[in-house]
């Protein structure tokens, strides 16, 4: 199996996971989260998004949670935006990034966004046109692209047309989103092919949910593609509010654990990530999903048994 040296990982539980969580997390709490993620070598974090307070409760607060973050120089804060609204609210609240998004297919993106795919073209173009008045990189994310919970199988030629059309409006790089975990392997290389077909050199990142138990996977499907850059939530934490019976993303930990084994350098500690996750479990009302988590690293053994009558 081919495999990248070093992967990068973006952690999505502040912004994908604590979106969907029932009960409101106080803002300090999203706070205490977002630094304990910032200790662990993490580079990435989408931190919070811009969104509209009525369509999402959860993340009324973002503007304070960002001001009130203790910034790690190393740790780049992105924003997740559908408009130019959320696009000039990320920039005024001094995120490092904006990540834009787009549904593949018109019932998830009415649903998620209230309008049609092609209108969303529109969105995306005063995005990057904020982005760039600000001098902010923006990226975006493709939702739904291996499959969407209204219209079934999403075809990889239309992703890969939506990816070039990202491109032409000036995305740095593109984020293909399993929204409601529909990926499969197979459809891993499909649509992965098929994007590169279309937009050669174009930069990919993974952003599976596991909620089918496909999502490590899929992540391998994706390393041996070499694909290095991943999305990721704390704990597993998340869900979409926007799709009934979602579950959170692929697991941080789980995912950094694994690595770890393969020897794939990720940058992540993972005992201090562990700490961040015992931290989200204490924010949030269920029982998070990680793994790794329950059970610890496959490396923390009781110890030999002893043989005795010998
Ligand atoms: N942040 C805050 N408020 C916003 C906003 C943003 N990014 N975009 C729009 N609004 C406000 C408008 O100012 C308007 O406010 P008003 O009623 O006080 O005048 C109101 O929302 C309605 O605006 P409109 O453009 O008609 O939006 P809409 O009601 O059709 O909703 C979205 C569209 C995109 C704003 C809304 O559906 C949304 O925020 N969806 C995000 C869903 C999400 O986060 N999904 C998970 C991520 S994949
Ligand atoms: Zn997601």
């Amino acid at each position: 199996m081919r495999l990248p040296d070093r992967v990068q990982i973006r952690e999505v539980g502040p912004r994908d996971g604590i979106q969907s969580e029932r009960a409101m997390v106080p803002t300090e709490g999203k706070v205490a989260l977002i630094d304990a993620l910032s200790r662990t070598g993490l580079r990435l974090i989408e931190a919070v998004s811009f969104v509209s307070p009525k369509a999402v409760p959860q993340m009324a607060d973002a503007d304070e949670v960002l001001a009130r973050i203790s910034r790690n120089p190393g740790v780049f804060y992105s924003a997740l935006v559908p408009n130019r609204k959320g696009a000039e609210r990320a920039v005024a609240a001094r995120a490092d990034g904006l990540q834009v998004f787009i549904a593949a297919s018109d019932s998830y993106n009415l649903r998620n966004v209230r309008k049609p795919v092609e209108q969303s073209f529109a969105d995306v173009a005063e995005v990057v046109a904020v982005a760039r008045e600000a001098g902010l990189p923006v990226e975006a994310t493709v939702s739904t692209a291996f499959g969407c919970p209204y219209e079934g199988d999403v075809a990889p030629r239309r992703v890969a047309d939506m990816v070039t059309r990202l491109i032409d409006l000036g995305i740095g790089a593109v984020s293909l989103g399993d929204t409601t975990g529909m990926a499969t392997p197979r459809r891993v290389v499909e649509v992965v092919e098929e994007v590169r077909a279309a937009a050669p050199g174009v930069a990919l990142n993974m952003h599976f949910h596991d909620t089918r138990g496909t999502g490590l996977a899929n992540v391998l499907a994706a390393l041996d593609l070499g694909i290095d850059s991943f999305d990721a939530s704390v704990g597993g934490m998340g869900g979409s509010p926007f799709a009934e019976g979602s579950t959170g993303n692929i697991c941080t930990e789980d995912l950094v654990h694994m690595l770890i084994d393969m020897d794939v350098d990720t940058g992540v500690d993972l005992d201090a990530l562990l700490d961040a996750a015992r931290l989200a479990q204490r924010l949030i009302s269920g029982e998070l999903p990680g793994k790794v988590l329950r059970a610890g690293p496959r490396w923390q053994v009781a110890g030999p048994v002893a043989v005795e009558g010998t």
